[in-house]
């Protein structure tokens, strides 16, 4: 069932569906929102996979960045088999562009590859040449979805600091909230201006996914002044590992389970139709490594 704050949302959104931005003026930089956790294993890649299926379906251009580089599995999740990947952009294999893959709806993934050592710690020099050549993409999308590996990266906090817009998942554990809400306070530290959604995700029920947003939301003020907005809720569901044997984000596969609608509600979440930077996404996150 749609919580209260999905509901509203919804409402919101029917009323007012956002138009792709096919007529970006100049010098407006395109969409980017990171997808990301503390702790491992929380559900940022099944909620990427099907916010960037869901956006693409509405007809935006969408690229997903699966950036967990070198246990990447975003393709895997969206039934792909992509030829080419991150590490093949970073060694100077192929451009960034014909790394790129098509998935349902149109949507583009460029892969993060699997077992890449180039990858699993990239240096500096490395990540600049990688988001030099994610730059060259980015004005051919209206969002780019980055789904990071879990924790504190390097790459990861340079995102941080360059995203106007963060997604940030846990389920309600205390171990995850507890590691969200490191991600949370680094985040805001690297960047004060960023906004940051949480999503408790693969809860029991509402009571305890409500419980870990409060202990969520009163450990970040009591500590850090401030919180982040609640994008609401996902129960744990069978139909989310079912989809994943298919193949197939379950907002596509089962989109009348009680985890598509839930899902459903987090994309249409109203700060990604916003979710711009004052220059080009990829410039700050390069300007970030220095
Ligand atoms: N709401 C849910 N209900 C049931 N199972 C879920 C739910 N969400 C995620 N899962 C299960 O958890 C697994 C891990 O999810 P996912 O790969 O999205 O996590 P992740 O945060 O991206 O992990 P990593 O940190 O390794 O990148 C999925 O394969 C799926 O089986
Ligand atoms: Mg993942």
């Amino acid at each position: 069932m749609l919580n209260r704050f999905q509901l509203t949302r919804l409402r919101t959104f029917r009323r007012n569906p956002p138009a792709p931005d096919r007529v970006r003026p100049q010098g407006v930089s395109t969409r980017a929102i990171c997808v990301a956790s503390g702790k491992g294993g929380t559900g940022k890649s099944i909620l990427a996979s099907n916010l960037a299926v869901q956006r693409a379906r509405r007809g935006e251009r969408v690229l997903l960045v699966d950036f967990d580089a070198g246990l990447a599995n975003a393709h895997l999740l969206l039934g792909m088999a992509p030829e080419y990947d991150l590490g093949h952009v970073v060694e100077g294999r192929v451009t960034a562009r014909a790394a790129l893959a098509d998935g349902p709806h149109g949507l583009k993934l460029l892969s993060g590859g699997v077992g890449r050592q180039t990858l699993v710690d990239p240096t500096r020099r490395e990540l600049d040449r990688l988001f030099r050549a994610l730059r060259s993409l980015e004005d051919d999308f209206d969002l780019m979805i980055i789904d990071h590996g879990a924790g504190l990266g390097y790459s990861t906090v340079a995102h941080l600091a360059a995203t106007s817009t963060l997604l940030l998942v846990t389920n309600h554990e205390v171990t995850a909230l507890s590691d969200g809400y490191a991600l949370f306070k680094r985040a805001v530290t690297v960047n004060p201006a960023i906004r940051i959604g949480l999503v408790v995700n693969r809860a029991p029920d509402a009571r305890l996914a409500q419980a870990a947003w409060e202990r969520f939301r009163g450990a970040s003020q009591r500590f850090l002044g401030r919180e982040p907005e609640f994008v609401g809720w996902v129960p744990a569901d069978p139909a989310v590992s079912q989809s994943v044997q298919q193949r197939e984000p379950v907002t596509l596969s089962f989109p009348n389970s009680p985890s598509a609608k839930a899902i459903q509600g987090v994309t249409e979440w109203g700060p990604i139709d916003h979710a711009r930077t004052t220059s080009a996404f990829y410039e700050r996150a390069r300007r970030a490594l220095r």
